[in-house]
């Protein structure tokens, strides 16, 4: 990979051990995938931030790069964490994993990162069209490429911080424009009726898609939160990074090789989302984070209800999104519900809170947690989520 004369002082180690060791990962990444130079980043979001899903060994990692005075060059961001610091009444872990949950937090910030802990950071400060990023968190890649125009990969932990204290990423994949043309055309044969369905279907393409660039036809009138949901729950099965919408096809695309989606694909795929038919111990929604109008639609679903005393209701925000919907988190909480920042449901300790079986919306929930949380799961849209809690 070609390096301008102040890349090269870097790589040699002029700037310090921190500055030299994120230049020599971004390199070896760049010279895997073939790119042939860095190029500058608006923007870094880094995911590896949960105690729970990191555990201990990247700590000492972090705290050698804090000692050797690594600072952030962009704007950077974090994932959600294991647990919501204002809530730990109702989060009930030992003071051992708070303390190490609180050591990564703080050595992110001394790194000069902004501690959002979302993995929706597009709802705090949207990247300009055609901006190049570095994202780890694979929902937030594919909303950013295909619902903002932003060119980011799909970062890992490592690549993506190393990106944000370098300020610039190496230029290949999602960053050349040939590799973001559709290769494929789905053909939605179904009509989709709520954003369960709209997840379903992203599960069903990213396991046959891997890494292809879909362009999709037949979703009448997507809502962006369907969009986010299809998104988050096709980056979870396959590859895919980026999608394409079109009403009719683009010129040329009537070449391209193609498939059909047919209800009973659909209807498999969701269905194989629930492993279960028994009661929930917890009700999640907000996988990706909830924007504010879905935490309105939850307001006004639950509004004047009493959720059931044994069943706990998280709906999972950042704090930013919180603090805008002030009004309708009172409406969630008046009910009995939480409203939970920094943390959600599969990078919190879900069994140490005695849950079980959990009942979500998200495909992308449903699609991990019965390996990442060893629970049951019970998928259905929000409505259904929603009128469970009354039971
Ligand atoms: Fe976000 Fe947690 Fe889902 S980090 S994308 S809410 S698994």
């Amino acid at each position: 990979m070609y390096l301008t004369k102040e890349e090269e002082r870097v790589y040699d180690g002029e700037h310090g051990w921190a500055y030299q060791t994120a230049m020599k990962i971004l390199v070896k990444v760049g010279d895997l995938f073939g790119a042939t130079k860095l190029i500058p980043i608006e923007s870094a979001h880094i995911s590896g931030v949960s105690y729970k899903t990191i555990g201990d060994s990247p700590i000492e990692f972090l705290k050698a790069l804090v000692q050797a005075g690594a600072r952030s060059n962009v704007v950077a961001t974090i994932n959600p964490a294991g647990l919501d610091y204002e809530l730990l009444s109702d989060m009930i872990f030992s003071s051992a994993i708070q303390g190490k949950q609180s050591l990564i937090l703080g050595l992110y910030e001394k790194m000069g990162v902004n501690p959002v802990l979302t993995c929706t950071p597009y709802y705090i400060r949207k990247p300009r069209k055609a901006t190049h990023l570095a994202w780890a968190e694979s929902s937030a890649v594919i909303y950013a490429n295909s619902l903002l125009g932003a060119w980011t990969n799909r970062e890992g932990a490592p690549s993506a911080l190393s990106a944000a204290l370098i300020g610039k990423t190496p230029d290949y994949g999602m960053h050349r424009p040939e590799n973001r043309q559709a290769n494929i055309r789905v053909k939605v044969e179904t009509e989709l009726r709520n954003e369960a369905e709209v997840g379903a279907l992203g599960i069903h393409l990213g396991k046959i898609l891997k890494d292809k660039v879909p362009v999709l036809e037949g979703l009448r009138n997507p809502k962006e939160v369907d969009l986010k949901q299809m998104g988050a729950a096709m980056a979870s099965s396959g590859m895919t990074s980026i999608f394409h919408l079109c009403s009719t096809y683009p010129k040329g695309s009537e070449k391209l090789e193609s498939l059909t989606v047919e209800r009973k694909d659909l209807k498999e795929t969701f269905e194989s989302l629930s492993t279960t038919h028994r009661e929930p111990d917890m009700v999640f929604i907000g996988c990706p984070h909830c924007s504010f109008n879905e935490l309105t639609q939850i307001a006004k679903l639950i509004k004047g209800k009493k959720v059931s005393e044994d069943i706990r209701f998280w709906a999972c925000t950042s704090r930013y999104v919180r603090e805008k919907s002030a009004d309708y988190v009172k409406m969630i909480e008046g009910a009995g519900g939480k409203v939970v920042s920094d943390t959600c449901a599969v990078v919190t300790w879900l069994k140490e809170l005695g849950v079980d079986v959990l009942m979500t919306n998200s495909a992308k929930t449903a699609y991990y947690a019965p390996t990442l949380n060893k629970v049951e799961v019970a998928f259905a849209p929000m409505a259904q989520c929603v009128d469970t809690l009354y039971h």
